[in-house]
């Protein structure tokens, strides 16, 4: 098992991009499988993650050609050859790994055809809640069971079959089952209606749209007319804001320090961190200088001396996969942060309110536990621990952050899971600790294929 070991810095002045974003390289792997034509796809997440999906859709008849790759890890250009909405059966069960948004929204797509498949992954996704998926594919006419250990969870073996539209009122904010009841219902008859508790990533709606189908947003509810061909065409993914959290609040949280990344996507669905940040003292300059699709651009921070924020609870779904490393931010920022609202936390790839809250305790924080988040009471020293990451990549990488800040040494045990959605973040994380600056120490090797 691979281990990170990190010591404090002292100052943070940098300039780089981060790796694709995760959420849109499984959804453009999934369109552009499903589209009547071939789709290049630059700048792809070559994570575990997004080639299990990229790999499920192989083998499901989408074949792709690599054009380029990051030495090590996999494709970042490729090309997909779409099957126009029809798929053939897989030979054998996919494979999901650990990825929630996979497993969900392949269900959603495999609910609309005439063949049964199956769906697994590992220990961590076996425990993740798969009912708020199943019932209102079920509702639309597919059978799902659940073969999991675990009442509800994954393997999941998928009955598909024809499929009605259904108006769906979901109970949780989630935009892996919003997506997933979209995917059913572009094989499904008749108009599917999705409406959500509270805004989540907009990524499918605006993907379909890149691909001309047409859907529609009105507030919280949103429309698609079913068996709609995606028309083919290329797409270039934006860096992925999750990744470049990290590098967020480590420069947030040291003062006088100066960040600049590039090409980030600057999706509103997705960028509350910043709002956050923001609020808790860091000098923050977004400029969006795409916004094809989806907005892309550059953020400039500089950091200061934080204090403590209250995350406020429409904020939540539009940082939920930040909340570790902004609690990190809480813990060196003065005063209490609130995050509360967030017990979605407890099903994701490990429990991560309890991983949070245990992990900073390690460092010497004062943090409280709830049933929905924590109260984090910052200002105090953080001291170097032993930590485990608990297989969750994003615990990992938030915690080798507060490593930056602590008195002596951090070790993190379980450092392979980084590779889920961050591959080079080890490479970026050496550049960082070594206090360079130059835009080329951060470059990732790509070889042409
Ligand atoms: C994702 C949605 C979020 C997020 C996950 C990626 C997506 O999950 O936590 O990392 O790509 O749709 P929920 O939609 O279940 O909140």
């Amino acid at each position: 098992m691979s281990t990170l070991s990190v010591k404090a810095i002292s100052s943070l002045h940098a300039e780089f991009s981060v790796p694709g974003d995760k959420s849109i390289s499984h959804r453009a792997a999934i369109f552009g499988g499903l589209s009547n034509g071939t789709c290049e796809i630059s700048n792809f997440l070559p994570s575990e993650d997004c080639l299990n999906t990229l790999k499920a859709m192989r083998s499901l008849g989408a074949k792709f050609d690599v054009l380029e790759e990051l030495e090590g890890y996999g494709p970042t250009r490729l090309r997909i050859h779409g099957r126009s909405m029809k798929l053939s059966a897989p030979e054998a069960p996919i494979d999901c790994g650990n990825s929630g948004t996979g497993m969900r929204l392949l269900a959603g797509l495999l609910a609309g055809q005439d063949f049964t498949s199956e769906l697994f992954g590992d220990a961590s996704l076996s425990s993740r809640p798969m009912g708020r998926i199943t019932k209102p594919l079920e509702e639309m006419g597919a059978r799902l069971e659940t073969l999991g250990e675990k009442t509800g969870c994954a393997p999941l073996k998928i009955h598909g079959g024809k499929l009605q539209s259904i108006t769906y009122e979901m109970p949780v904010a989630s935009a892996q089952v919003k997506s997933a009841v979209l995917l059913a219902g572009m094989f499904a008859d008749g108009i599917t209606t999705v409406i959500q508790p509270s805004t989540t990533r907009d990524h499918t709606e605006r993907m379909l749209q890149a691909f001309r189908v047409s859907i529609r947003t009105d507030g919280s509810k949103i429309t698609m007319p079913g068996r709609q061909v995606p028309e083919s065409c290329d797409f270039d993914v934006p860096g992925d804001i999750s990744s470049a959290a990290f590098w967020l609040v480590a420069a947030a949280a040291m003062d006088g320090s100066r960040l600049l990344l590039k090409d980030v996507g600057l999706n509103p669905t997705r960028t509350a961190i910043l709002k956050v940040l923001g609020r808790m003292g860091a000098k923050i300059t977004e400029v969006v200088h795409s916004t094809d699709g989806e907005p892309v651009g550059n953020i400039e921070l500089h950091g200061a001396q934080l204090k403590g924020t209250t995350l406020l609870p429409e904020e939540i779904p539009n940082l939920i996969d930040e909340i570790p490393v902004i609690a990190v931010a809480a813990a060196l920022a003065e005063g209490p942060t609130h995050i509360r609202n967030a017990r979605e936390l407890r099903v994701k790839e490990t429990d991560r309110i309890t991983t949070t809250v245990e992990n900073l305790r390690k460092m010497g924080v004062d943090v409280e536990e709830f049933e929905d988040g924590m109260t984090v009471h910052g200002g105090k020293n953080l001291k170097g621990a032993y930590l485990e990451s608990h297989g969750d990549h994003r615990i990992a990488m938030a915690f080798a952050i507060a490593g930056l800040f602590a008195n002596g040494e951090t070790i993190i045990h379980g450092t392979d899971c980084i590779n889920t959605s961050y591959p080079g973040f080890a490479h970026h994380l050496d550049a960082i600790r070594h206090e360079r600056t130059r835009p080329e120490d951060f470059t990732l090797p790509t070889i042409e294929k």
